[in-house]
């Protein structure tokens, strides 16, 4: 049934004057996204009307079976529904409703409510001939913003002869979908169920919804004209689209169970092979185990495949954190070959013809072997520790990730049994701010006895306050020196540095006055690092090695032979890199933004740079 049910899908909705449209990447062309969740994003600008779907298609109807990527569920991954990469079957209607009868299959114009509904049910009653008893439906009761939709409810009675029983109405929670992201379109839904099951949702997209600060959305509006016109009057969150839309979505591996009479997507033919292949690499793991990694690798080579690396942020970060988790299973259950190696063959005979960027074996097979050689150097020193444990608290886990860098999530998957249920995030949390207002605390009480010298200068505050503020300022002034070694070329070098809670002051050298444009160059350039919310780090190394990756070193400070250097950015490729012994904001978003006050002259060849944070 898996290439037969793709067939069927694609071939009914042509048969309803639809285009068959391609997936497009895991990678949207969204910027509110890091990956694509829905089918429908791809199409986001016809629904607005910013582009048209009848001149790019030859229809206003198309259908798709799109690759998409959801972290919301990926704790619950291991159950019978959940994955985190997925297929969504979709159908979607974008034009002027001129017609929204069942008989409008000639049509390329939209379609509503009424086609969308009957259509669906005879899909999956005379198509995929699913007993008619077995299917029960929900619709939007309504709230003080968006009516009830009754017409839907009408359709699925009156028309098709759904019991009232079988007819459920839902809140806005689980009967209104969208938008992916901060904006986009959204409405209500009506959802189909078969023995209980949710396979499809049906939305139908009547809003716009716009950011909550009306300000923004009304500067982009006016930066777009095309999309300010696409849109309605504007008089709340939600406008009006003008033209509304359908968009529908039916998880590939749910219905493919449904119809294989499978129990769960594990046992379904989208994952058959995928599955007994790993059963044969990791005779020890658990079902669990085994469906984890049947998700994982699956979903890191979808991933790859689309061009995502693995690294500490956004869409990198994820990849990177499913791979771990794979590499961390394969220790934990003791599994010998390398099941990753294993499996991707099975993935690929099942993928290749419909997904062709899943051959390129180079890459996909490369990738995990440089990740995987990067861990395990930490995660079996971690382990080591892990093992000492009968049972690990909160502020075991802390200790752990703190000396050994294992993420929390990690900890948690190899911990001992009996502390599983225990070990909370929450307690992680909590052992970490304690751990920050104590090196806070003895920050403030060296400052009160004889001032505080960094290896960066002088942090001065008098209140936590005060040293939050002075601790953004310091990673501010990280970036900073990589700013203005970045414009003013790689000799610029840090001379001296003082911070206090109101600016940080920035000596270094350099021969002339910089102009007003290097200097806003120079702001900008921070403030954009900043808004990317990179990671900040650090390593304790020799001095040696610190002196070999090219970290900064001030050079009026004598160093001990095993020094901290704190990172800024992609652990491959980190923007800034110095010998510092914090402390430092953890992502670059808490220090807000960067603003520079001066620049003046303080002696030959040495200029100072004050700035503050807002
Ligand atoms: N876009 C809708 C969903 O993902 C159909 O459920």
């Amino acid at each position: 049934m898996f290439l037969e049910l793709r067939k069927k899908f694609l071939d009914f909705w042509k048969s309803k004057g639809s285009v068959a449209v391609k997936s497009s990447s895991l990678i949207p062309d969204d910027p509110s996204v890091l990956l694509t969740t829905a089918g429908m994003q791809q199409f986001k600008k016809y629904y607005t009307g910013e582009l048209n779907a009848d001149s790019d298609f030859g229809s206003n109807r198309t259908a798709s079976i799109q690759k998409c990527f959801r972290t919301s569920d990926i704790e619950e991954v291991g159950d019978d529904t959940h994955l985190t990469f997925f297929e969504m079957l979709g159908n979607f209607s974008f034009g002027p409703v001129k017609n929204d009868s069942p008989d409008s299959i000639k049509e390329k114009g939209g379609y509503f409510k009424r086609a969308s509904i009957v259509w669906a049910y005879e899909f999956l009653t005379d198509i995929l001939e699913i007993a008619p008893e077995r299917i029960s439906v929900t619709i939007f009761k309504g709230d003080k913003e968006i009516p009830k939709d009754s017409e839907s409810y009408a359709i699925w009675y009156s028309e098709i002869g759904i019991p009232e029983n079988k007819i459920k109405e839902g809140s806005k929670e689980d009967n209104f979908w969208g938008p992916t992201g901060a904006e986009g379109p959204c409405g209500p839904t009506t959802e189909i169920y078969v023995d209980g099951v949710e396979v499809w949702n049906i939305v139908f997209n009547e809003f716009y919804k716009t950011p909550t600060n009306a300000d923004d959305a009304q500067n982009d509006a006016e930066e777009n004209g095309r999309r300010k016109s696409a849109l309605g009057p504007r008089n709340s969150a939600y406008v009006k689209l003008k033209n509304p839309g359908i968009d529908t979505g039916m998880g590939f591996e749910r219905l493919l169970s449904v119809i294989e009479g499978e129990k769960n997507v594990f046992e379904s033919s989208a994952f058959k092979p995928i599955i007994s292949k790993i059963k044969e690499l990791a005779p020890n793991s658990s079902y669990r185990d085994v469906r984890l990694l049947a998700d994982h690798i699956r979903a890191s080579i979808f991933l790859i495949s689309d061009g995502i690396l693995p690294s500490n942020k956004e869409a990198g970060y994820i990849l990177r954190r499913l791979l771990r988790r794979i590499i961390a299973t394969e220790i934990k259950d003791d599994i010998h070959s390398d099941i990753f190696v294993g499996v991707y063959p099975e993935i690929k005979k099942l993928f290749e013809n419909i997904y062709p960027e899943i051959k390129n074996e180079k890459d996909i097979v490369g990738t995990w072997l440089e990740e995987k050689e990067k861990f395990q150097g930490t995660i079996t020193k971690g382990l080591r520790e892990i093992q000492k444990y009968e049972k690990i608290t909160g502020a075991d886990a802390f200790y752990i990730y703190e000396s050994f860098g294992l993420p929390f999530e990690l900890i948690k998957e190899l911990a001992p049994k009996n502390s599983v249920k225990e070990l909370d995030y929450k307690d992680f949390e909590s052992e970490f701010k304690k751990h920050q207002e104590i090196s806070r605390a003895g920050v403030q009480k060296k400052f009160g006895g004889h001032g505080l010298v960094l290896d960066t200068g002088e942090l001065k505050a008098g209140s936590s306050e005060e040293m939050q503020k002075v601790v953004r300022m310091h990673t501010a002034t990280h970036l900073l020196h990589w700013a203005l070694r970045s414009v003013l070329g790689e000799s610029v070098h840090q001379m001296g540095s003082d911070i206090n809670p109101e600016r940080l002051r920035f000596d270094f050298n350099f021969d002339r006055k910089l102009a007003p444009e290097e200097l806003s160059k120079i702001e900008s350039m921070v403030n954009e690092e900043i808004k990317k919310n990179l990671p900040v780090y650090f390593e304790e190394m020799s001095k040696e090695k610190a002196v070999k990756i090219g970290a900064l070193a001030f050079f009026k400070e004598k160093y001990p032979d095993k020094v901290k250097v704190y990172f800024i950015g992609d652990q491959d490729h980190p923007l800034s890199k110095e010998f510092c012994a914090g402390p430092h904001v953890n992502w670059t978003q808490e220090i807000g933004k960067i603003k520079i006050l001066k620049e003046e002259s303080v002696g030959k060849g040495i200029r100072r740079i004050k700035a503050t944070v807002i």
